[in-house]
């Protein structure tokens, strides 16, 4: 009663202030913390967007050094949480063995779990940023029954990442530069992307004084959905579909605009951008990068880029400002880069991360914060009364 003010998925109402990321959805704007994304796409790395995100500024080298230092020392895993894994069948998914094994973290590092103690906070961060990338690698490890990795903490992150992933015991691995400097792009990209579903989750969950780890964990769930993290595994799923039923592209808009059974055309649409994502057009320019650098010509992104030139000339499209999101691309170069389509929404988990951190870390450091706790209109009954089962 009293509650008039309905705005169902917040489509016109801020769920909060911050000040990390700006997006100008009808220009294609996005910024963290200032800088213009394509800057910092092209000339920084993701352990300093991260710090960005994080503390507020671009770290000094000194800065850097230590934050990057700390975060290769905590890499490793505890044995007993390496062992949880087992417990899960071969063809499970890695977002939920990701998303249960980033909760299992309070269990195993319950040193660091008060949300009101800065240090604590400050540990359970790095341990994070470390850890998740060994988690990562051992959920796709288990994937294709393969030993795990240790971490070698004399390569950067994500060489380290990849070593963990592709890598097998008692063989150098060799490590690709142009790889590297793609992935540690792509993760930039994805490093933040203000209230999102599954920053709003992980704030909604850390609201509670729920530790950082868990509050994490109920981010990667959320990402999951196709709606969301999870269109990157539901684009190329759509492409493989499309050539493996050799159907033709206008035929395929023609079921999107019909809606024929609910198809949508995945990685196309955003709730804030009106325009060009301006990640997609980063990631559409690597993709074709990478792909010729590889040598891997991959008839799905040809079929990707007739679906956009499509879609972008088609009046249902240009009338619902409907363009190419992140998700567009990026799974040609994940495909590219060896990882199984199923590993591409822990990719995007792996970027989102820090942004996550930082937005829980900004809700927590305001003395005004409230559990979040959001009203509703009733549509049930009224006041009726109880009958025995006998009488139902
Ligand atoms: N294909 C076909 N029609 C679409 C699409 C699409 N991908 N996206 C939106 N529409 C239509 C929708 O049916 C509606 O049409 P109508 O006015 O006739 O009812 C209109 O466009 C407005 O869409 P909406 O669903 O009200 O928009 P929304 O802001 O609630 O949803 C979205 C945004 C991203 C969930 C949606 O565009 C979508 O489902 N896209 C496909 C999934 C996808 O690529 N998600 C990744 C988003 S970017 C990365 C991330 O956030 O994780």
């Amino acid at each position: 009663t009293g509650y008039t003010t309905l705005d169902g998925g917040f489509v016109n109402t801020a769920s909060t202030s911050s000040a990390i990321t700006y997006i100008d959805g009808e220009k294609g704007i996005l910024r963290y913390r200032g800088y213009p994304i394509e800057q910092l796409a092209q000339q920084s790395s993701f352990l300093e967007v991260s710090y960005l995100l994080i503390y507020g500024e671009l770290p000094s080298a000194d800065q850097l050094s230590d934050f990057t230092y700390r975060i290769e020392r905590h890499t490793m895993l505890h044995e007993d949480l390496k062992r949880f894994f087992d417990g899960f069948p071969r063809n499970a998914h890695p977002m939920p063995v990701l998303s249960s094994a980033a909760n299992a973290l309070s269990a195993y590092y319950q040193d660091s779990l008060d949300p009101n103690d800065p240090e604590q906070v400050e540990v359970s961060t790095i341990r994070l940023l470390a850890k998740l990338p060994t988690i990562a690698a051992y959920a796709y490890k288990k994937s294709v029954g393969q030993p795990f990795l240790y971490p070698d903490n004399s390569m950067t992150l994500v060489e380290n990442f990849l070593r963990m992933t592709f890598g097998f015991p008692a063989e150098p691995y060799e490590v690709d530069p142009e790889v590297v400097k793609a992935l540690d792009m792509l993760l930039i990209l994805h490093a933040d992307h203000e209230q999102n579903c599954s920053t709003s989750t992980v704030r909604l969950v850390g609201s509670s004084n729920a530790n950082l780890f868990t509050s994490i964990s109920g981010g990667i769930n959320a990402l999951w959905g196709p709606l969301h993290g999870g269109a990157n595994q539901a684009v190329l799923e759509m492409l493989d579909d499309i050539k493996g039923q050799g159907l033709d592209v206008s035929d395929f808009i023609r079921k999107v605009k019909d809606k024929e059974d609910g198809v949508k055309l995945m990685g196309f649409g955003h709730r804030v951008y009106r325009n060009y994502d301006p990640r997609a057009a980063i990631v559409k320019k690597t993709a074709h990068d990478i792909l010729d650098k590889l040598g891997a010509r991959d008839e799905l992104l040809e079929i990707a880029m007739k679906l956009e030139e499509a879609a972008l000339t088609d009046d249902y499209f240009v009338d619902r400002k409907l363009y190419p999101n992140v998700d567009f691309y990026t799974g040609l170069i994940y495909r590219a880069m060896g990882f199984p389509t199923r590993m591409f929404t822990v990719m995007f988990a792996l970027g989102r991360l820090p942004g996550w951190i930082a937005h829980w870390r900004e809700m927590h450091a305001d003395p005004t914060t409230k559990i979040g706790r959001p009203r509703q209109i009733y549509t049930g009954y009224t006041e009726r009364d109880y009958t025995e089962v006998s009488a139902r």
